[in-house]
């Protein structure tokens, strides 16, 4: 008999020390550590059950009888502390993230056109208004293209007028301007009447500088027809600049010298930053050159396959970047393709 009471001390021990342990759980790894130690396989209760066959045989039915009603005290007071903590955990996670739907809600970064595809568009735009059609010329040109078709043959000294980036090819180039797109729309459109904008990206070997970039864009005008003349060509970028900056600006054109115009000339407008009376953007000067033109020279008609005895045109070749630069105050050219955010994101 001495047997059986140990047995049934044991399991109300077993029982008596599980239960204020419970209590003491705090967090879910402790009580998986009471269910090992308590309810696990080398527990006293399981223990009692595990142990149940070398019982006497008429106190066995007791025995298990009791080991399970500890066992079930175990388990549910087991469910109850578990459920609780649980319920702990879960108000504590709903007090520290705490969620105010009140707040305003944070703001989306959005994407935007780079300024320089801004600006292209705006001009884009006003030439379509005026009858310009774009025309795509091909970025890495022929030295004949870039070069000689338009009256700079090699070893002339006007070449030292650009700064070539030569490809491996030989006779191959990055484009110094857009202006060997002259010919190949003559080319393409001889002998047709032609009014096109060539637009893109050019290149020069130059030393980077706040005003000078290695690549840069450029949109070229060119018209050619049976009766063009100098008047055409003023009236067309003097209208052009009012498209851009506005009716009542006032603009100028200067003599220049390229190869493949004569004669030639450069557009400036009054300085809009300070009205034409002189300002550090101006350098004093009070205009701002927009742009190089002029009409275009017999030769290169002749090597687009216009008769310059019947047929005549004028060109001119803009830098939408310097534009940009002039309108925004923007000092160096070299944000455009540095890619810094802080520099894109100002215009949206
Ligand atoms: N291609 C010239 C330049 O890059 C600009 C220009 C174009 C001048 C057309 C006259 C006519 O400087």
């Amino acid at each position: 008999m001495s047997e059986d009471h140990e047995i049934f001390t044991r399991l109300d021990q077993a029982q008596a020390a599980a239960l204020p342990a419970l209590e003491q759980a705090g967090d879910e790894a402790a009580l998986q550590a009471w269910k090992t130690a308590h309810l696990g396989r080398s527990s006293a209760v399981m223990q009692a059950f595990s142990q149940l066959g070398q019982a006497p045989k008429e106190i066995r039915p007791a025995i298990g009888q009791r080991a399970n009603q500890v066992k079930l005290a175990l388990e549910s007071a087991f469910a109850i502390r578990s459920q609780a903590i649980k319920e702990q955990a879960l108000q504590r996670a709903l007090q520290q993230e705490k969620l105010d739907v009140t707040l305003p809600g944070r703001p989306q970064p959005r994407g935007r056109m780079h300024p320089e595809s801004r600006a292209l568009e705006t001009i884009y735009t006003i030439l379509a208004e005026m009858g310009f059609q774009i025309f795509r010329t091909p970025e890495v040109e022929t030295d004949d293209y870039n070069f000689s078709l338009l009256n700079i043959p090699a070893y002339h000294p006007a070449r030292d007028m650009w700064d070539t980036f030569h490809t491996t090819r030989p006779g191959t180039l990055l484009r110094t301007h857009t202006s060997p797109g002259q010919v190949r729309a003559m080319r393409q459109r001889a002998p047709e009447p032609i009014r096109v904008a060539l637009p893109g990206m050019c290149y020069r070997y130059e030393q980077t500088s706040a005003r000078s970039e290695i690549q840069f864009n450029q949109v070229e005008l060119l018209v050619v027809g049976r009766n063009i003349t100098f008047g055409d060509l003023k009236g067309t970028l003097t209208d052009l600049a009012r498209r851009i900056y506005g009716d009542n600006v006032r603009t100028r054109l200067r003599p220049s010298y390229f190869p493949f115009t004569e004669p030639s000339g450069e557009m400036d407008v009054e300085c809009f930053v300070c009205g034409g009376k002189g300002c550090a953007v101006c350098k004093n000067s009070g205009w701002l050159e927009i742009l190089g033109c002029g009409m275009v020279h017999p030769v290169v008609l002749q090597n687009g396959g216009y008769d310059p005895s019947e047929w005549s045109g004028f060109a001119a070749g803009m830098g939408p970047e310097r534009m940009s630069m002039l309108r925004y105050g923007i000092e160096d050219i070299r944000y455009f393709w540095s890619n810094d955010v802080r520099f894109l994101e100002q215009f949206s």
